[in-house]
């Protein structure tokens, strides 16, 4: 019954998914409109050749003019765009010359999905583009598969990306995402030059993000205004081509940076590359945030917890660093539990030999000289204060120092005769390798299996250097990364299908490794190892623009790396603006400081839903100004939280940065309705809110306040 009720679900969804005709197709069957809830994307066959047309909004459709660049840009020909696709032939031709096949509507995971297919006109290569439409938050994924159709002979594939599009001819600005480890995800906007503007990632990780957005040249209304913006599903290598030519549009092109890297296609095997999103929206950058935010929260984050509200966690690492013991862990929780924390996880030291950051990569089996009992009889006493446990683990990396080294030191990424790169004290492990990708899956299938763990924190701490396989046929050492990052993503996903009540917490020596592919497989991001209040506010405001509040972990703890002391209670505030964590140690704190917790993260419990899945809001962000204003609104628009810090307080119109009202408009209520505003006396209607707007009674530096706005 519950089988056929299924089924009969799922034909109910595709039937209204295939409802809505979100792709027409032209009466030639040779051009087609694909549409979002606002915008259109064009492509028509043109020459035997499939071009894109218009991509933008959908109520200019009747005025748009002719194609402005291959759908698949190729190597060959006059050279006028990035190629997307870069092969050579067994014969030695580098030349590719497609042709347009035949098209289909397919669904994929309930999106309507243009797939044409285009061959070259000799060789035998089948090139599949595959476009899916995401209507309900204006986005597209693009990406292509690619066949060997022939009897004999490898096609090298020296580049191969997801996809590309055109915009049209204009003067634009980029914006995108760089950093360094404790200084995540900077914005940095430059003005798009005739030439190429290329970002990307050539070691695994990367403090930016392939996240970007693009707007006319001059646009800066946050609420308003055309933007085109993207990101690559993909947690390896990626690069990004910003390729504007001198009078004429400017290509966005993206996807698997192939980089000192390249496959090669057997006959009869196909590849399938990660997939890239693109979007377009007018309402300004806020929009951007809308669409991909929502996206992530509502579609993309793994099922099994995507509606679940993210619990409090504490963190022992600050408070221990390697050295942890049962007793200490305990005396840890007990505090944890008295001041509202729900989840209980102990980070790095844990298993055997780990007593420092030399040694016990690999050996993922407890430490008995700190566990003499083992984990569980921990867990259990832990669990019986009402707390679940969590715990830390670096699966892809091994220290020379460990058991597993000793008995496989072929297992790591190296080149012989060459000198190997340690970072931290540790390598990368050759997740290219099955082998090690089952030596990994059977550790913690066991470690899960036999203890009550129910949330994981999977880090990755060094960067990719030798990358070499030598034990693998010569044609396939430079397809490494790809193999790992496949394998990377089998792994996850098989123990969480194994284990589907466990949260998975995604980190990278703070947030090293952020993007959307990893979004569709943990459900947290760890954003920074840099905890200081001020810096997170930054940090905060670029990764709320991007990701979902609920995918982001913020721990309160004592590091200061300003040495400005701030108060206790601003910096719960800082964090309370995603997932809450502390992570201090809190045996030593006075009962003073306990009761701040005690009374934050009972606030927090109060607003949490609206903070972890409401429609997020930057009213003032820290680069204009010395105060950080965010706000969350529920769904129903019937509550409303805003968060206020104020990083230094100068006198008003002193610097330009804070020249500005201070008055602040609200967003996102309902204009009719009234709302009660905690702390500020009176009660308003939205629009008086969000139009007139009201000044947020806060002075003093590292002072803030959270808001609560219900409708009456
Ligand atoms: C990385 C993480 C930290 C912590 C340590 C443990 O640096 O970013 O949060 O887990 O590893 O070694």
């Amino acid at each position: 019954m519950k089988r056929v009720l299924c089924i009969l679900t799922l034909c109910l969804m595709t039937c209204y998914v295939f409802s809505q005709q979100l792709i027409r197709v032209g009466d030639d069957g040779k051009s087609w409109n694909l549409f979002t809830r606002s915008t259109v994307y064009q492509l028509k066959v043109e020459n035997n050749e499939v071009r894109m047309g218009y991509y933008g909004n959908k109520t200019l459709i009747e005025q748009t003019g002719r194609p402005l660049g291959a759908e698949i840009p190729v190597r060959g020909g006059y050279v006028n765009a990035t190629p997307i696709l870069e092969v050579i032939f067994p014969d030695g031709v580098r030349d590719v010359e497609l042709a347009y096949q035949s098209y289909e509507i397919v669904n994929v995971d309930g999106f309507q999905t243009l797939k044409i297919t285009q061959c070259d006109k000799h060789y035998p290569l089948e090139v599949i583009s595959f476009i899916s439409i995401i209507p309900e938050y204006d986005l597209i994924e693009k990406w292509v598969e690619i066949r060997n159709t022939g009897k004999k002979g490898n096609i090298k594939i020296e580049n191969l990306l997801s996809g590309s599009i055109f915009l049209p001819k204009d003067a634009y600005e980029l914006t995108h995402y760089a950093g360094v480890w404790g200084y995540e995800f900077t914005p940095q906007t430059t003005k798009l030059t005739p030439g190429l503007k290329t970002i990307q990632v050539k070691d695994f990780k990367s403090y930016g993000l392939s996240s970007f957005y693009i707007r006319p040249e001059g646009e800066t209304d946050n609420y308003s205004g055309k933007v085109w913006f993207g990101s690559i599903k993909y947690s390896g290598n990626w690069r990004i081509d910003f390729d504007k030519s001198f009078n004429g549009p400017v290509q966005i092109a993206g996807g698997l940076n192939f980089w000192d890297q390249e496959l090669n296609l057997k006959p009869g095997s196909s590849f399938t590359t990660p997939r890239m999103v693109f979007g377009y929206t007018e309402l300004g950058v806020e929009g951007v945030t809308h669409c991909l935010t929502s996206y992530i929260r509502e579609k993309l984050l793994p099922s099994s917890h995507r509606e679940k509200i993210r619990p409090v966690l504490y963190n022992s690492w600050y408070a221990t660093t390697f050295n942890v013991n049962e007793e200490h862990q305990l005396a840890l929780a007990k505090v944890a539990k008295e001041i509202g924390v729900e989840m209980f996880v102990i980070d790095d030291g844990w298993f055997k030999g780990r007593v420092n950051d030399r040694a016990g990569l690999g050996d993922w089996t407890v430490d008995t000289n700190k566990f003499p009992n083992g984990l569980q009889p921990m867990i259990e006493k832990i669990n019986a204060l009402g707390l679940d446990f969590g715990i830390w683990i670096e699966p892809e990396m091994v220290n020379p120092n460990s058991d597993l080294y000793r008995a496989h030191p072929d297992w790591v990424f190296h080149f012989p005769n060459r000198q190997r790169h340690e970072g931290r004290n540790q390598l990368i492990l050759n997740l290219a390798r099955e082998d090690v990708v089952q030596y990994l899956y059977q550790s913690f299938h066991k470690l899960l299996k036999e203890n009550n763990i129910k949330f994981i924190k999977w880090d990755m701490n060094k960067q990719m250097t030798d990358p070499g396989f030598p034990s693998a046929p010569t044609d396939e050492q430079r397809a490494v990364r790809i193999k790992y990052m496949e394998n990377l993503y089998r792994l996850v996903e098989t123990l969480r299908k194994e284990f589907p009540d466990v949260w998975f917490e995604n980190c990278s020596s703070g947030g090293g490794r952020i993007d959307m592919a990893m979004n569709a497989r943990y459900d947290f991001n760890w954003a920074s190892d840099n905890t200081d209040p001020i810096d997170r506010i930054f940090i905060q405001d670029s990764y709320l623009t991007l990701f979902p509040a609920n995918t982001m972990i913020s721990w309160v703890t004592h590091e200061d790396w300003h040495r400005q002391n701030h108060p206790l209670e601003f910096k719960f505030n800082v964090c309370m603006a995603g997932v809450l964590g502390v992570g201090y140690d809190i045996t030593k704190w006075t009962e003073a400081e306990k009761d701040v917790a005690k009374e934050r993260i009972t606030k927090y419990k109060e607003i949490r839903k609206t903070v972890q899945t409401g429609t997020p809001y930057r009213l003032v962000t820290p680069y204009e100004s010395n105060r950080s204003i965010v706000q969350f609104v529920n769904k129903e628009q019937s509550e409303s939280i805003v968060f206020v810090y104020n990083m230094a307080e100068y006198p008003n119109n002193v610097f330009t940065e804070n020249r500005r009202s201070a008055l602040v408009q609200l967003r996102g209520l309902m204009p009719d309705a009234r709302y009660a505003f905690e702390g500020v006396n009176g009660i308003y209607s939205g629009d008086y809110l969000m139009k007139t707007g009201i000044e947020i009674p806060l002075r003093g530096a590292y002072k803030s306040r959270i808001f609560k706005i219900v409708k009456q």
